[in-house]
């Protein structure tokens, strides 16, 4: 037996240490290790509630928003306060953003270098490079001159001795299969995606007022500026500090957008959607590796009306063993959480599972002392929780979502997943895989994006009949609030599902509880001591080199596990 240690594991948003155990060649079991502590449900106690979103986003900058997003929904649900109509759209466009985005920039970022050689690209023909692009999609940057200056840019990074996002990577490991020409493609689009999500992110500075970290969320709705038919665009002879930016609701604030997400959404349809199926068309055994537990949640996503409960966009339900022709229903009682092997101690409760709206956070370090070179043996190994759903542990995100609404009759999801697995070797089976977590954010983007038009072009022909209301006032006042009043809100993130419980008291909060998508994803082992989701879906991951552990981290990346969000 070999013990395989990754510490930091890279390309994820925290500090994230895996341990395996390694036999025969592959892994036989895996530990995920979120190794630092960040306190944030206990910050939260004793501020006012009204703030609770703009302290509770903090939980991650690139998850960014869908925490206020949730924290938000958990005080206007304590409250009963319905949302404006306005204010549920740009909540969409802020929300879907995110999740575009973020699909995008895990792939290029954080998962390419699993796949495709740095190193193999400088050594490609650009114009079989061009040839290649052109064969899979009609993106626009694809001459041989075109990547053949992507390959000199490329060179500068992959020096030796260069310091930045290649400076460790496994040039030449054995498991690396693409040709030098699909190499130099993808890392073409790497450099390209760079430059697309910083475009992409002033969708959310227009509505959000900046990014990461919106600052337009109100309980009860939103407060991005409405001036429909205002300003004219500011003279470019103006003095800067006399110059006002126009509205987010204007009439150019909203053409910006418009720009901006038809960019935007061109890249994914062609280069994003044609690199992640060229990717997968060359791993077909990864289609059928990394498939984990098998059980999926969705929190469900994107309100498509103003009536309570609302039609979500992605549907709401569970997927067990599989099965995705049936998907369940679901409520969120039946969400708890294990602290067995978490270093956490719950007081003064025998029950192994705490509902969130009981939930406690007392940190309790019961590790090795540091620094340490191996967790094996230690009872308690993470700081992340080990949530659970009707005592079941559950993968959360993309795939998650498409496979409940695919189960819950969504013809766009329908459609599009079955276009897809008609494309993959192993058929629909190839979405349980570690491939197919990427795919399956892939489709979702195409999706998403789709949906962020008609979004926008329904609030432009609300503003234009006239209304303009963005937020709620009926609880404008935490004076006459209840005195005692406790709530709960869902939403999905780029990683999945994630909720917030809060109770407030005299318009501050008593109690806070936070479960994110990489909670559950990253998830330890419970009280039963089954492993989380991640851990499951390593066992089996074949080891061609432990001292370059290149394969377990394409199933650690697929899952996009945010330790940072995880802990939070
Ligand atoms: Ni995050
Ligand atoms: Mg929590």
């Amino acid at each position: 037996m070999t013990r395989l240690v990754i510490d930091p594991v890279t390309r994820v948003g925290g500090q994230l240490r895996v341990e395996a155990e390694l036999s025969g060649g592959a892994v036989s079991e895996a530990w995920l290790s979120a190794t630092s502590f960040r306190g944030i449900e206990s910050i939260l106690r004793g501020r006012p509630a009204r703030d609770a979103w703009l302290l509770a986003q903090r939980v991650c900058g690139s998850c960014t928003g869908v925490h206020a997003l949730a924290s938000v929904r958990a005080v206007e649900n304590a409250l009963g306060l319905a949302v404006p109509r306005n204010a549920r759209l740009v909540r969409n466009l802020i929300t879907a953003s995110t999740l575009v985005q973020e699909h995008v920039v895990n792939f290029y970022l954080r998962e390419l270098p699993d796949w495709a050689d740095p190193a193999a690209a400088l050594t490609a023909d650009p114009a079989v490079a061009s040839a290649l692009a052109r064969s899979i999609s009609d993106w626009a940057n694809s001459d041989s001159d075109w990547f053949a200056a992507a390959r000199d840019r490329l060179a500068a990074l992959v020096k030796p001795g260069a310091s930045g996002p290649f400076a460790n990577a496994y040039t030449g490991h054995p498991a690396y299969r693409l040709p030098p020409e699909a190499s130099l493609m993808l890392y073409g689009h790497y450099l390209e995606a760079l430059d697309w999500q910083r475009q992409l992110v002033r969708i959310r500075t227009i509505l959000g007022g900046k990014s990461p970290h919106p600052q337009t969320y109100l309980v009860g709705g939103m407060a991005s500026a409405p001036e429909w038919g205002g300003p004219t665009r500011p003279s470019p002879d103006e003095h800067p500090s006399t110059r006002h930016s126009p509205p987010p609701l204007s009439l150019i604030g909203l053409a910006d957008i418009d720009a901006l997400l038809m960019a935007a959404t061109r890249f994914v349809n062609s280069a994003f959607a044609g690199d992640v199926l060229a990717v997968a068309a060359h791993y077909p055994e990864w289609q059928k590796l990394g498939r984990g537990i098998g059980h999926y949640l969705s929190f469900g996503e994107f309100a498509l009306a103003d009536s309570q409960p609302a039609q979500l966009l992605l549907a709401r339900g569970r997927v067990m063993d599989r099965d995705f022709a049936n998907p369940r229903a679901i409520d969120q009682e039946s969400v708890a959480e294990s602290v067995d092997h978490a270093w956490y101690e719950y007081a003064d409760v025998h029950d192994a599972l705490l509902h969130p709206a009981t939930g406690q956070t007392r940190p309790r370090y019961a590790g090795p002392a540091l620094p340490y070179s191996s967790l094996a043996g230690m009872d308690r190994y993470s700081w992340t929780k080990a949530p659970r759903y009707a005592d079941d542990p559950m993968e959360v995100g993309a795939l998650a979502r498409l496979l409940v609404a695919y189960g819950a009759g969504n013809s766009y999801v329908r459609s599009a997943v079955d276009r897809v697995a008609f494309e993959l070797e192993g058929g629909m089976d190839a979405f349980f895989s570690t491939v197919g977590r990427t795919v399956a954010r892939a489709i979702e983007a195409q999706l998403i994006a789709a949906r962020m038009g008609e979004w926008l072009c329904e609030l432009v022909a609300n503003l234009a009949q006239g209304d303009l209301a963005l937020v709620n006032l009926d609880a404008w006042d935490p004076a006459r609030w209840p005195g005692r009043a406790s709530g709960f809100g869902l939403a999905e993130g780029p990683r999945g599902a994630i909720g917030h419980w809060l109770t407030i008291r005299d318009g501050r909060i008593a109690d806070y509880q936070i479960v994110d998508g990489s909670t559950w994803n990253g998830s330890p082992r419970d009280n039963r001591g089954r492993p989380g989701a991640c851990e499951q879906a390593l066992v089996g991951t074949p080891v061609a080199d432990p001292n370059r552990p290149l394969e377990v981290l394409r199933t650690i990346h697929s899952f996009a596990v945010c330790p940072a969000c995880a802990v939070h």
